[in-house]
């Protein structure tokens, strides 16, 4: 087993696994960067958010969310049928979310299931419920999971955690040029409103909200490369091996 710290994927595979926390704020290239960590190190991406936007889809497509309301109650009777993973999609080689026995993959990605998700990620029960599924999912170490709330709730001892910001006006042209490419439609007034709204409620909701965790390293990307960040975040990850990852 290799004593020399490195930022080769040899060294990562000859270490011990370790659990990688990302948040931060709505399109500041959280999955992108957990993506590439995820791709280099040889361990599984989780993608949080997309639970919670399949849960928003459940609402929408069974009446939960009238008038753009939730109807709270409706929801947590349904709570327990509501069936979310995550499958290898040979289609697309990447890994897509499934909702009772449906891959939503595209569905989760447009702006309505955007519009709705704050309406579900408030709610407590839907988030012990989908907390505890990220838990059992990155269990057995070796993942890479970002979110709103992975370095503070769902796994506070991770060994890495980083927590990603960005100017907004950066962060909304990123999302609206990212739906363009995908051929969803968009306007981007509503992409920045969005991601205003999504920035409020995430920081000022009573559960589990977006804060940084004390032992986290800020990455602003607002002025950086995607490369340039890569190398930051990695750096990180092996500083930590380098201490915790020969046991
Ligand atoms: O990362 P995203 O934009 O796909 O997340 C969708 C929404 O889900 C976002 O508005 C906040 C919420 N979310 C959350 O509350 N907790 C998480 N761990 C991940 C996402």
């Amino acid at each position: 087993m290799p004593r020399r710290r490195s930022t080769e994927p040899a060294y990562f595979a000859a270490v011990n696994a370790i659990t990688i926390a990302i948040d931060g704020y709505s399109s500041c290239g959280k999955s992108t960067l957990a993506k590439q960590l995820a791709a280099h190190l040889g361990y599984t991406y989780i993608d949080s958010g997309a639970m919670y936007r399949a849960v928003a889809l459940f609402v929408m497509e069974n009446g939960l969310a009238p008038g753009g309301t939730l109807d709270r109650a409706g929801l947590l009777r349904a709570l327990d049928g509501i069936d979310i993973r995550f499958q290898h999609d040979p289609m697309t080689g990447h890994s897509a979310t499934w909702l009772n026995g449906r891959n939503v993959e595209q569905e989760i990605r447009g702006m309505a299931v955007s519009q709705h998700v704050t309406l579900v990620s408030p709610v407590p029960e839907v988030r012990a419920k989908l907390v505890r599924l990220q838990q059992e999912l990155g269990a057995g170490k070796g993942v890479v999971m970002d979110g709103r709330d992975i370095g503070t709730v769902v796994f506070p001892d991770a060994e890495v955690k980083l927590f990603m910001t960005a100017r907004p006006e950066v962060r909304a042209e990123r999302r609206y040029q990212e739906l363009l490419q995908k051929g969803i439609d968009a306007d981007r007034e509503s992409v920045i409103a969005n991601i205003a709204q999504r920035d409020l409620d995430d920081t000022t909701r009573a559960a589990d909200p977006l804060r940084k965790a004390d032992d986290a390293i800020v990455i602003d990307n607002s002025d950086i490369s995607a490369e340039e960040q890569f190398r930051r975040a990695l750096e990180a990850v092996a500083d930590v091996l380098a201490r915790v990852g020969h046991e």
